[in-house]
């Protein structure tokens, strides 16, 4: 039977890729999304013509707007991805972080209560409001620590991560509290199409194309576990009809990688796709930056949980799923001018123009 979703932050990177999913599936979906620099409703292309797909452009914080949505649309549930998502970003500034992430979050889940009691028991039984998170508010690994598992203490590190923390602390309470059937994913860093190129992958991209410098923060040894967008939605489209009430599900890709590898990876890619025409390597312009100020060194995820209960598999394999990310980013030029308009090239150069601090990698082409 088909379900109504309201997504929110449903025009961002992985939002996106979940309606879409999910519009395939025959649900019906709305899309609440402010629209910030990060959400372009060209993400939303495939689905935006069809009729089991609507819009309100809108805050997560706006209770009058929210109320109008929950009332017309009468949601089976809602997925919270509406969130400022970057890191760097918290640390130039935090305010827009603790006035999306918490102050929004809590605002969404105090009209979604206020809405839900109202409703038919059956209905009200029903209704799942499934908060979307990240393995950052764990904190950060050593290199032989256990992955992170549904019963890792809470020790953000970033103003983004201690704002993320503190929205599933608020989705947490909202369940003890007042039985709003809450659910609550963690996921590490996802990569594929259409992820804002502030963003490591898909900035060293477009950078190594444009020849520019490829910034690695530190040393470039810091670890990721990167799972693909589409596993996953996958994942959360089951903790969404399966989850149960009030727990927390890990979602991981099983694929540490530091960041250098990563970027070499690209390279590698970009080496043999497009070739430079002076036979050098992309990995010439690798450029070590100063150090993120609280850089994480390690995030590694247990996904024991939402694979025994759910049967979640991640179905893509890193080398193909990242080659076919890179090439998706060379293909779609139309999509990376939209997005990299004059707000993005400010951020780059707030966030990049002190190459000063840099030193040039010695290179092993
Ligand atoms: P994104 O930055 O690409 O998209 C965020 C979306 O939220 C944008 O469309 C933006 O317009 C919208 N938004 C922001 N503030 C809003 C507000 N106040 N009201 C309504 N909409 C608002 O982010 P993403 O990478 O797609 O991440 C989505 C969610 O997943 C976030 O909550 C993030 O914390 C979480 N997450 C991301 C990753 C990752 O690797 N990207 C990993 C784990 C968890
Ligand atoms: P990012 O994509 O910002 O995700 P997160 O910080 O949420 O993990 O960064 C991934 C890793 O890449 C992180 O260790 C920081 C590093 N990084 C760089 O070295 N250079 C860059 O320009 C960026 C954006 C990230």
């Amino acid at each position: 039977m088909s379900r109504n979703i309201l997504v929110t932050g449903g025009a961002g990177f992985i939002g996106s890729c979940f309606v879409v999913q999910q519009v395939e599936a025959r649900n019906n979906v709305l899309v609440l999304d402010k629209l910030t620099y990060a959400g372009h409703l060209v993400n939303l292309e495939p689905c935006l013509h069809s009729s089991k797909f609507s819009f309100a452009p809108g805050d997560i914080g706006d209770a009058e707007l929210v109320a109008r949505c929950l009332k017309e649309f009468r949601p089976d549930a809602i997925v919270n991805f509406a969130a400022e998502s970057h890191v760097d970003r918290s640390i130039h500034s935090a305010e827009d972080f603790v006035r999306t992430n918490v102050l929004g979050t809590e605002q969404l889940l105090r009209t979604t209560k206020d809405w839900w009691q109202g409703l038919e028991p059956e209905a009200k039984k029903k209704f799942r409001f499934l908060h979307i998170s990240t393995d950052e508010v764990y904190g950060s690994l050593d290199k032989n620590s256990a992955p992170f598992t549904e019963n890792s203490p809470y020790a953000p590190n970033s103003p983004y991560s201690a704002s993320k923390a503190s929205s599933d602390f608020f989705v947490r309470s909202y369940f003890k509290t007042y039985g709003l059937p809450t659910l609550i994913s963690n996921c590490s860093n996802n990569y594929g199409p259409r992820q804002y190129p502030e963003k490591l992958i898909p900035l060293m991209v477009l950078n190594a194309v444009s020849n520019k410098p490829l910034p690695i923060y530190g040393t470039g040894l810091n670890i990721r576990d990167w799972i693909y967008v589409e596993d996953h939605c996958e994942a959360l489209d089951l903790i969404l009809s399966k989850g149960r009430m009030g727990e927390s599900y890990n979602i991981g890709g099983e694929c540490e990688k530091s960041n250098l590898e990563i970027v070499y990876f690209i390279c590698e890619i970009l080496d043999e796709v497009i070739p430079k025409s002076d036979g050098t390597s992309y990995s010439r312009q690798i450029k070590f930056v100063a150090d993120r100020p609280g850089h994480d060194f390690r995030y590694a995820i247990d996904s024991t949980r939402v694979k025994k209960e759910l049967g979640w598999t991640s179905r893509h394999c890193f080398p193909e799923a990242l080659r076919k990310t890179v090439l998706w980013y060379l293909d779609n030029s139309e999509w990376t001018k939209q997005v990299m308009d004059e707000d993005y090239r400010k951020w780059l150069h707030q966030q990049y123009q002190d190459f000063d601090s840099s030193k040039s990698m010695e290179q092993k082409d």
